[in-house]
């Protein structure tokens, strides 16, 4: 006998509510899409699930109920016009992070830099939109890097330019030295949540420490950036970096002299999220 979807998906999405799930309808509705394997707009028309099929659903909405981020149980999240491979041990990119991906493709180069890639979600982004470009992405942990590899295969695969993967520290002198003073673009979403900030559930329990907390004032990793991307830079050269909402001062104290055109940019709810700069000639 088979259940209908929208039965299945209302009961989902009271059960995902009652566990403090901020968004229960859609990431009922996603699961149920995933399971049935069509896409989220399809749902609508399914012939509704049958008994394997339901205690599949019923199951990942358990552990969604038990606050297993959602793209952790399909497996892929979107960002932009790509979806990549994400799971245990490397962060979940975040849709905030597609408007400094937006504006590093609208200002271009030749040579890209991503300092602290994860996933690659700057990098390969940046890679698909701009094809002329040389992209770098630089990680350090060896378990976010195995996911990087995946996503840049499978983009490398669909005909994107190969992203160059190194493994390395993005706050050390030696990471690319060779580029240095070269270099057109660089983007950067870095760990920044100052430490003992209360974080959901999902991001205390599945996005790894050191991806998401950066000292007691959230810039441990923000500083030693900052003067790796203007020693990468050419004169001219464009630097975007996330941040905190909190750290909209701090960070323009720390580009100071050596950048320009410091610009603010908020989020979608209208925070401080990502600032731009430019560098200036020593
Ligand atoms: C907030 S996550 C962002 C990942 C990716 N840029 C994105 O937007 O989805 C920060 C990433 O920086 C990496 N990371 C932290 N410190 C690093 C360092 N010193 N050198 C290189 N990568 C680092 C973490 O492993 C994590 O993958």
């Amino acid at each position: 006998m088979r259940v209908r979807v929208s039965e299945a998906v209302a009961r989902a999405a009271g059960s995902l509510a009652a566990a403090g799930v901020a968004s229960p309808r859609a990431d009922a509705e996603l699961l149920a899409a995933h399971v049935l394997g069509i896409s989220r707009g399809r749902l609508a028309l399914a012939g509704g699930f049958d008994p394997a099929g339901l205690a599949r659903f019923e199951e990942l909405v358990a552990r969604r109920a038990a606050r297993v981020p959602l793209q952790h149980l399909t497996g892929t999240v979107g960002f932009g016009r790509l979806e990549l491979v994400v799971g245990p041990g490397a962060f979940v990119p975040r849709p905030e992070t597609e408007l400094l991906a937006q504006w590093a493709a609208g200002v271009g180069g030749e040579v890209v830099v991503d300092l602290c890639s994860g996933t690659g979600a700057l990098a390969l982004s940046i890679a698909h939109e701009l094809p002329a470009a040389r992209v770098y992405a630089v990680e350090q942990s060896p378990a976010a890097l195995e996911w990087l590899r995946r996503n840049a295969a499978d983009r490398a695969a669909a005909g994107d330019r190969p992203v160059e993967l190194v493994a390395g520290d993005a706050t050390g002198p030696a990471v690319l030295a060779d580029l240095d003073g070269t270099v057109d673009l660089v983007v950067c979403n870095p760990p920044y949540v100052p430490e003992r900030v209360p974080v959901p559930p999902e991001v205390a329990e599945h996005d790894p420490p050191a991806a998401v907390f950066a000292g007691p004032d959230g810039l441990a990793v923000i500083r030693p950036v900052v003067t790796r991307a203007a020693a990468l830079l050419r004169p001219g050269g464009w630097f975007g970096l996330e941040h905190d909402q909190s750290h909209r001062e701090p960070v323009s104290r720390l580009l100071g002299q050596r950048f320009t055109d410091i610009d603010d940019h908020r989020d979608l709810a209208g925070r401080p999220r990502y600032v731009t700069a430019r560098r200036v000639a020593d």
